[in-house]
């Protein structure tokens, strides 16, 4: 992990937390592009190189970062048509986005299709409908996958599992007749290329995936007479919020999983890391503005909060709070709150945190994926910075301009 004390002053990789926070200032989130460049390398190791990754850049879409993962020539899954031409801004070509999400509009499949993308993961029978229409209309042929929902529960949270047979993702087998016909019958402009499926996010053990692979299996071999080359076994892999007391799978463990269970099918393996690349390598610094003991809590409240890292109110997630410099090594519980007016706000609570003062800065680690992406002006705050780390040089991230979306 990236974050060390060396004495009482906090290290991020061989960065000083306290000297960033003060060329940066705070709120500010870092990234450290040589360990995300060292996740992709150890991805593609797993596989022998025989994969092909696509990244969930929903994660987090940081062009530095984006930058990064096109230099180490993996591809991306887009999941909005702002993410697709965030891609394309961003060094991508075409071919190397697929395209997912249940939801897509008619603006959205015609901008992928105009742009000859290599894959629509289609979620629904009148997604498919929509897609065949637009393709006649623009004398296209769309390359698609199917997304399958095995039907298996995952032990994540509830919002963030969706393979299961009441999430509103994919189609389970009792669509499979309906999409034969669909397929038969609008062969002249779609070509099935994949089978996909998706089962949730931060997935700590693999079984729920294998489980899925293999009920997935016989769903590629029925349709393997439509042009099947892809076998796309979504993202979800997870990493460790706590100090190295779980131990999710590992990339090997993965790749050996995925390539053992698919062998026989002679099928590329596709798949869609988000949060195994990025998590780990980010972090968000913040300021401490003020403490506030009561007779029930004592409250350090910082310059951030569920506006900047929504991950603990929305899924009571858990994210380390360290302090930059820890003082005579005293410690004190805290409930870590940002500015937001609602009780909502919470970085972590009942936390046992080195003592804080005001003006204090803090870490909140393993904030590289779903932070920045999932902030917002709530309460009309700034947004906070970015800043890479890569081969000793920071470099400061020039903030995202709405009118760059779709
Ligand atoms: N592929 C698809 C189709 C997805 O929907 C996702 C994530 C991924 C890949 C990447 O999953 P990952 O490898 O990052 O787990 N905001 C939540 C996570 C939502 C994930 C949504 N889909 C969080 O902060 O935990």
């Amino acid at each position: 992990m990236p974050m060390n004390y060396k004495g009482s002053h906090l290290y991020f990789g061989k960065y000083k937390v306290e000297t960033l926070a003060k060329k940066f200032g705070t709120p500010t989130y870092i990234y450290d592009l040589d360990l995300i460049a060292q996740n992709i390398q150890k991805h593609i190791s797993a596989f022998h190189g025989n994969v092909g990754i696509h990244y969930a850049m929903k994660a987090n879409a940081n062009p530095q970062i984006l930058r990064l993962m096109k230099k180490k020539k993996i591809g991306i899954d887009a999941v909005s048509g702002g993410e697709l031409l965030w891609a394309l801004k961003h060094d991508f070509v075409a071919q190397d986005i697929i395209y997912s999400g249940v939801g897509k509009s008619s603006e959205e499949i015609e901008l992928a299709l105009r742009k000859n993308i290599k894959l629509i993961n289609v979620e629904s029978p009148a997604e498919l409908i929509r897609i065949a229409l637009i393709a006649k209309r623009l004398k296209k042929k769309a390359r698609i996958g199917i997304r399958y929902n095995p039907d298996v529960s995952v032990d994540t949270h509830p919002y963030i599992t969706t393979g299961f047979r009441e999430n509103k993702f994919g189609m389970d087998k009792s669509f499979l007749p309906e999409l034969k016909n669909l397929l038969t019958k609008n062969k002249k402009h779609i070509l099935l290329e994949a089978i996909s499926l998706h089962i949730g996010s931060q997935l700590k053990n693999l079984s729920p995936l294998s489980e899925a692979i293999l009920k997935t299996k016989p769903v590629y071999k029925e349709f393997q007479e439509f042009g099947l080359k892809y076998f796309d076994i979504g993202g979800g892999i997870a990493i460790d919020y706590h100090d190295d007391t779980e131990s999710p799978p590992s990339f090997v463990e993965y790749g050996q999983m995925a390539q053992t269970l698919l062998k026989d099918l002679n099928c590329k393996i596709l798949c869609e890391p988000g949060r195994a690349l990025v998590g780990g390598a980010g972090a968000l610094l913040a300021k401490v503005e003020y403490i506030k003991s009561t007779p029930f809590k004592n409250f350090a409240i910082v310059n951030t909060g569920m506006h900047h890292l929504i991950r603990p109110s929305l899924y009571q997630a858990h994210h380390r709070v360290l302090a930059a410099n820890r003082h005579q090594g005293e410690t004190l519980t805290y409930d870590v709150v940002g500015p937001i007016c609602e009780s909502s706000d919470f970085i972590a609570k009942s936390r046992i945190i080195s003592k804080l003062e005001a003006d204090d800065v803090v870490a909140i680690c393993e904030a590289g994926a779903y932070g920045f992406t999932m902030a917002s002006f709530y309460n009309l705050h700034r947004l906070p910075k970015e800043i890479t780390l890569y081969k000793g040089r920071a470099t400061e991230t020039k903030p995202m301009l709405i009118k760059d979306l779709l």
